[in-house]
């Protein structure tokens, strides 16, 4: 590793910033890789410690009105036996969910029109009165800033919006042209300012992905400052326009969890089922490299391989006591801890 990329790393993590192009210069040092995740996780340790935050994750519905191009479940994919959970199946996974330790919930689905707001706060709402000291999470998808407003003043606490990219021609070759760039970003503002703590991300290795449209990414965390940010490797679904592209490889991923935990130490960053999927101890490097989060599936396991956004997703099999226990026993190997906490955002 040249002195230059040391230095940067040096920079990186007292100034927590850099310039788009030195952002891109040090993506494309995989020698700089040991440094940045040693950094990284010194950053994070002096804030978070060992301990590692868990999401009960609840995949509510596969059925999606959007045609995203990467998405197995996109709604063009006419393969895919669709599914929503009602009302009492998804209290019922949170039920599961809480006697195992579980203190946030995240409800997660295509853009199903069936979950007008009326649905989904009165799902919210009853979530909050059954469980009080848990937080719950929504990631179902571009909505308007009025039903932001509602779900937020029915309980919802935070709300996870990739992004995808920060980059406006990037973005439009991986979506149809009924969606945009502007509107996504327009999200993102509204959350924020309707006061949720807002999670943006993106897929490594998604397609025409360059070091260029990284480092814009990379500012844009820099400057937005999420509480959350969920990264992991794009991977291929066969049933989909970019069914033969290569996945995100597990070097990169880690190194660009490394960078953003160093770019915003307190950032609540998962370790992905899709890095998982990627490499066998694929979320133990990635808590290794820097993150700090971990979202095992509650969803009821009949409906699990339903929820196929990309092939050979892992876990889709097991019951979720076996999962929490599987990331439980992953975590102390590495001499870190699953702990019982809603896992709020930590303001320095
Ligand atoms: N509909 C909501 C939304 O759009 O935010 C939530 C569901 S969406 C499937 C959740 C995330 O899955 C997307 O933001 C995308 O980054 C990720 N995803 C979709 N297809 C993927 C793929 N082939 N590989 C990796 N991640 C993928
Ligand atoms: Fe809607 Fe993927 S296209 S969830």
């Amino acid at each position: 590793m040249t002195e230059r990329i040391i230095a940067l790393i040096e920079r990186l993590s007292a100034e927590h910033r850099l310039s788009e192009a030195e952002y891109a210069e040090l993506i494309t040092c995989p020698e700089a890789a040991p440094m940045l995740s040693e950094r990284a996780v010194d950053a994070r340790r002096a804030i978070y410690g060992d301990a590692v935050y868990t999401r009960g994750l609840i995949e509510i519905s596969n059925i999606c009105k959007n045609d995203c191009l990467y998405c197995g479940i996109r709604r063009s994919n006419g393969d895919v036996a669709r599914y929503r959970l009602s009302p009492e199946e998804i209290l019922a996974c949170a039920e599961e969910g809480y006697g195992l330790g579980f203190r946030t919930f995240v409800m997660q689905g295509g853009e199903d029109a069936h979950f007008t707001d009326d649905v989904l706060c009165g799902i919210v709402g009853a979530i909050k009165a059954r469980f009080p000291d848990c937080a719950v999470t929504l990631s179902m998808g571009e909505r308007s800033r009025d039903s932001y407003q509602r779900l937020f003043d029915a309980g919802a606490d935070r709300y996870l919006l990739r992004h995808e990219t920060a980059d406006a021609a990037h973005y439009a070759r991986l979506h149809p042209p009924e969606m945009s760039f502007t509107n996504r970003m327009r999200c993102l503002r509204d959350l924020r300012e309707i006061g949720y703590q807002v999670g943006c991300g993106f897929m490594v290795g998604s397609p025409f992905q360059t070091p260029g449209t990284l480092a814009e990414d990379l500012k844009f965390i820099e400057t937005f400052k999420p509480e959350m940010c969920g990264i992991g490797p794009f991977i291929p679904h066969h049933a989909t326009p970019f069914g033969d592209r290569p996945a995100g490889t597990l070097g990169q991923t880690l190194m660009l969890l490394s960078i953003i935990r160093l770019i915003h130490p307190s950032v609540l960053l998962p370790a992905t089922t899709a890095l998982g999927t990627i490499h066998p101890r694929g979320r133990e490097l990635g808590i290794l490299a820097g993150a700090n989060v971990v979202m095992p599936n509650l969803s009821p396991t009949g409906v699990r391989k339903q929820y196929e956004l990309y092939d050979n997703k892992i876990c889709t099999g097991d019951e979720s006591a076996q999962c929490r226990q599987c990331l439980d026993r992953r975590m102390r190997d590495i001499g870190y801890r699953l702990v019982v906490d809603r896992g709020d955002f930590k303001t320095i």
